[in-house]
């Protein structure tokens, strides 16, 4: 699938990063001008400016200064560079903070923060959205033709939760619009428990250490409610974007599987989906598995994108400042990150930051420009070696994967297993779970998209829902009707427990997916770390950790049993056939081992091929396909080399032919053009 360019007119791959030159006003004729010299000659494109610029934009209430910037947009538009131009909602100005304390964000145990760090301001707060609204409709107005305006990077990294009594407000009001009446929502949330009856919307109190931090229901939606409000902010912040550049696209940076905001609602107001990624390389084996982690980042957050090309809008590229140990990059790793971006579908290289500060808590942070203001930098000449490459690639442009397997990975059922008193009661291990059953397909060598409950099941072949312990509205019917056309589903243990307002279904589970499954899945045993359980299949034994569910087929056909424990002989392994397709359900909590098995078996048996045949261990591999071709990526996360086979084609950078098994260096990306359809 071909998309445009994400910049209007721009068709290569972005390459650039977090730009502050606010901070160098002081020493500006000689600062500016190197910058630029240096951003063209490391094949930098993009600077992204402005992020946290308000305090300087905007030194007294109303008062514009946008003098610095002018003159930076016109030395991008100048050396060919594009901006991605920021609203500065970020980071406020004092000023504001001592005018207005009700911009001040305050904690949930209702202590109100003094003014300091960034992210600190409240979404309700009139004042605040006012403030954005006026200085973003003053930059959009500004450089609604200005050469240089490429996109809009609306304010950074959206997080936190604020309770002030504005926010409980809007907790109120938004409650009262989901529940209709407070009887109501007391039925919903089963509030007869411990007598917590409310007798108006304006009792409901947001969780607080202080007060309701016991009640499931509450916690959900204050969740919901919290994630909503950046929706809303963002809607509300970027108005003035659209209206004055409408032809502009506009993203917020996002921060992966960050948990307080549902992406994939989010994800569907942006134009196009961006994220920062922070691999904590380790310049070891372990890579390895952070190169896997990472991959599943990538492939997340082009899904809260509608599956587009998105944008890495931060990485470093060097060490950190933030980790306990903040080690370099090790030769090879910058090049790694930045291909692997591209090939699970980001159209952009992005760094934070291009230039070091000379103060400031992030001085020490890693930066295309170091100190020392040289070329001669080893971190330099990387981040050079990174741009030759990406001109070398911008045939891939707009270039997409396309998966016939989509994971599902959902914000508000995640939400509700966190307070979901049971089991393994502090930690369900949701994540890691849906991250195990990711990397056996894409260690198996196939496409992966991520997708939510919400998301479309349709053109799928296969769709694995791990522990769908919450069912939201329409899902079950979704599931049902992709299986009755024909689709393969694969669910498991814990699942079909809870509806949206986390009350259990009665009659049993998987609740409204009984049916598809063909099965009754009365009881789960929680085992600690020494207990385990097992079952073979196909002639191999198994283990089973933490969770075992206790099933009875009911129309199903059971494909393997459990080997111990009173419940020795029930099924583990499920498939019903249902309408024209399959579902399986898997009812324990098995290794990479099993799901790696299943996965390669299930896979083949429904036709469908790898992008390449015994994928070696820690290599990650993809696909794009575009107007231009079909490009298979190959990284070997290995501190050795590996052998791969490649199908016949070209490696695009320099046309030279590859084909069979190839060696991969420790590092290496390949980037090759297929031959085949
Ligand atoms: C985040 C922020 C940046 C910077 C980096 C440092 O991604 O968006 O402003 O602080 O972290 O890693
Ligand atoms: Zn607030």
């Amino acid at each position: 699938m071909q998309y445009p360019p994400i910049m209007k007119g721009f068709p290569v791959l972005l390459h650039g990063g977090d730009y502050n030159p606010e901070q160098w006003l002081h020493m500006k004729e000689e600062i500016w001008p190197r910058d630029m010299e240096l951003a063209k000659a490391a094949g930098i494109n993009t600077l992204s400016v402005g992020i946290f610029s308000w305090a300087v934009l905007e030194p007294r209430e109303g008062e514009y200064d946008f003098s610095f910037l002018d003159e930076i947009m016109d030395m991008l538009a100048a050396n060919g560079l594009k901006a991605v131009l920021a609203t500065p909602s970020g980071a406020k100005p004092q000023w504001m903070a001592e005018k207005y304390p009700e911009t001040l964000r305050v904690d949930a145990d209702r202590r109100r923060r003094l003014y300091g760090t960034r992210h600190n301001h409240c979404l309700s707060s009139p004042v605040y959205r006012e403030k954005i609204c006026a200085i973003n409709a003053a930059l959009a107005e500004r450089y609604k033709d200005h050469p240089a305006l490429g996109m809009w990077h609306v304010s950074n990294e959206y997080g936190g939760e604020c309770h002030c009594p504005l926010c409980q407000q809007r907790f109120h009001t938004w409650l009262e619009k989901r529940y209709g009446t407070i009887d109501r929502l007391n039925a919903a949330w089963w509030n007869t428990f411990w007598s917590h009856l409310y007798t108006s919307f304006d009792a409901v109190e947001s969780p607080s250490p202080i007060g309701e931090c016991d009640n499931p229901a509450l916690s959900l939606n204050w969740r919901r409610f919290t994630s909503d409000q950046f929706r809303d902010f963002y809607e509300c912040e970027s108005a003035p974007l659209k209206a004055i550049t409408p032809g502009v696209p506009c993203t917020a940076n996002l921060m992966a599987t960050y948990e307080g905001i549902d992406y994939f609602n989010l994800g569907r107001a942006l134009d196009v989906s961006s994220w920062d990624n922070y691999p904590q390389w380790t310049g070891d084996a372990r890579d390895a598995d952070v190169l896997m982690d990472t991959a599943f980042n990538h492939d997340l957050m082009r899904g809260v994108g509608g599956q587009k090309p998105f944008m890495m809008m931060e990485s470093s590229p060097s060490a950190v400042n933030w980790q306990p140990v903040n080690r370099l990059r090790r030769p090879g790793i910058l090049m790694l990150q930045g291909m692997q971006a591209v090939a699970h579908g980001s159209d952009s290289v992005q760094y934070f930051q291009f230039r070091k500060g000379r103060g400031g808590t992030e001085k020490y942070h890693g930066a295309v420009v170091d100190h020392a203001g040289t070329k001669e930098t080893r971190v330099y000449r990387e981040v050079s070696e990174v741009g030759k490459r990406l001109g070398e690639l911008s045939a891939i442009t707009g270039s997409a994967p396309e998966s016939r397997i989509a994971l599902i990975y959902d914000w508000e059922n995640r939400w509700a297993l966190k307070t979901a008193a049971f089991g393994h009661r502090n930690n369900h291990r949701y994540e890691a779970t849906v991250r195990a059953h990711y990397c056996a397909l894409r260690g198996l060598a196939y496409d992966v998209d991520l997708i939510d409950q919400t998301c479309a099941l349709e053109g799928y072949r296969v769709v694995v829902g791990p522990m769908t312990y919450m069912l939201r509205p329409g899902f079950a019917e979704r599931v049902q009707r992709f299986v009755a056309d024909g689709g393969v589903y694969v669910g498991t243990y814990i699942s079909g427990w809870v509806d949206e307002d986390d009350k259990c279904f009665l009659g049993g589970w998987p609740g409204p997916l009984k049916d598809v499954f063909g099965l009754w899945d009365e009881e789960t045993d929680a085992l600690d770390e020494t207990q385990h359980n097992h079952f073979s299949w196909q002639g191999k034994t198994y283990r089973v950790d933490d969770y075992a569910a206790l099933i009875h087929a009911r129309g199903a056909e059971a494909l393997a049993q459990y080997d111990e424990n009173f419940y020795r002989g029930f099924p583990v392994l499920t498939r019903h056939a249902y309408g024209k397709g399959l579902a399986y359900y898997i009812a324990a909590r098995t290794g990479g081992d099993f799901l790696r098995d299943f996965f390669a078996a299930l896979l083949q048996e429904q036709g469908l091929r790898p992008l390449v045949p015994d994928l070696p261990a820690g290599v990650d591999c993809t696909s794009r396909v575009g107007s231009e071709g079909r490009f298979l990526f190959l990284l070997n996360g290995n501190p050795h080399a590996v052998t791969v086979c490649v199908p016949s084609g070209v490696r695009e950078e320099d046309g030279t032919p590859v084909r069979g098994q190839t060696e991969l260096q420790p590092w290496e990306a390949l980037v090759v053009r297929t031959d085949g359809e």
